[in-house]
């Protein structure tokens, strides 16, 4: 088993108000078996036993569901590997002797909470204005197998309902658009008919509390999708475009 030196250069910020600076620090015996948090969590044990404040950073589910693990590694959303959350990259990523650098994720709508903790509320917000669909919860629910979908529809809306609301789209792109995280809920009900009955007012509200958390527009660099770590097609802005216009015009 191979072990590494490292050094981490790691944004430090106190507070929103604090202007923030990086910081460097050494890790020594890191096995390339460790995840990049378990990394992070033998860094947190040296500070904490030398009585200083520890890196604080998001983190849950640690097996790439929940996206909270939000980092800026070395320049790259989630770091080095395609199709990878930050909880999901091992070290053997990395060699003996390498500088890491680790910021957090950057965006007007996502302010730094502290360090690299990034308020993503703005997400919740866009979700809670259209990412919803109306249930019969009488206790006569028809099955879901009772609707027939073509097959092609269920998968599109699958591969869209995957996006995990990281924000690693957001922090990639050079405008922090945040039209594929929002393309990708739309899509996730405008491709199946139980997302039919708000379908005229959900692109047209989820758009306009986009707008109004600060995002910017997308200008198809395309740099969202290849970050993206669960594979979200830029196809879904351009589903998002065309529910939008449909939607102004029935309204
Ligand atoms: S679209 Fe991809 S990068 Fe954007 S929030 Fe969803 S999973 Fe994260
Ligand atoms: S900790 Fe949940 S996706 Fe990384």
């Amino acid at each position: 088993m191979s072990e590494m030196n490292l050094t981490l250069k790691i944004w430090r910020q106190k507070n929103a108000a604090d202007k923030g600076k990086m910081v460097d620090y050494k890790v020594n015996s890191i096995s390339e078996h460790m995840s990049f948090l378990e990394m992070m969590d033998v860094l947190n044990e040296q500070l904490i036993n030398s009585g200083d404040d520890p890196v604080a950073f998001d983190h849950d589910c640690r097996e790439g569901i929940c996206g909270s693990c939000s980092m800026f590694i070395n320049g790259e959303a989630h770091g080095p590997v395609k199709g990878t959350t930050t909880c999901q990259l091992h070290m053997r990523s990395f060699k003996d002797g390498d500088t890491i650098y680790i910021e957090p994720f950057r965006a007007n709508a996502f302010p730094v909470i502290k360090d690299l903790v990034v308020n993503r509320s703005s997400f919740d917000r866009i979700q809670q204005s259209g990412g919803f669909i109306s249930v019969n919860t009488s206790g006569n629910t028809q099955d879901a197998n009772a609707t027939a979908i073509p097959k092609h529809d269920a998968d599109l809306a699958m591969d869209a309902a995957a996006c995990i609301g990281c924000g690693a789209c957001v922090a990639t792109c050079k405008n922090s658009s945040a039209m594929l995280f929002v393309g990708a809920k739309i899509s996730q009900y405008a491709l199946l008919p139980q997302g039919q009955v708000e379908a005229k007012d959900r692109a047209q509200n989820m758009v306009a509390q986009m707008d109004a958390e600060g995002f910017g527009n997308c200008t198809n660099t395309g740099a969202c999708e290849v970050e993206c770590p669960k594979g979200i097609s830029i196809s879904n802005i351009a589903r998002m475009n065309r529910e939008y216009l449909s939607g102004s015009i029935i309204g």
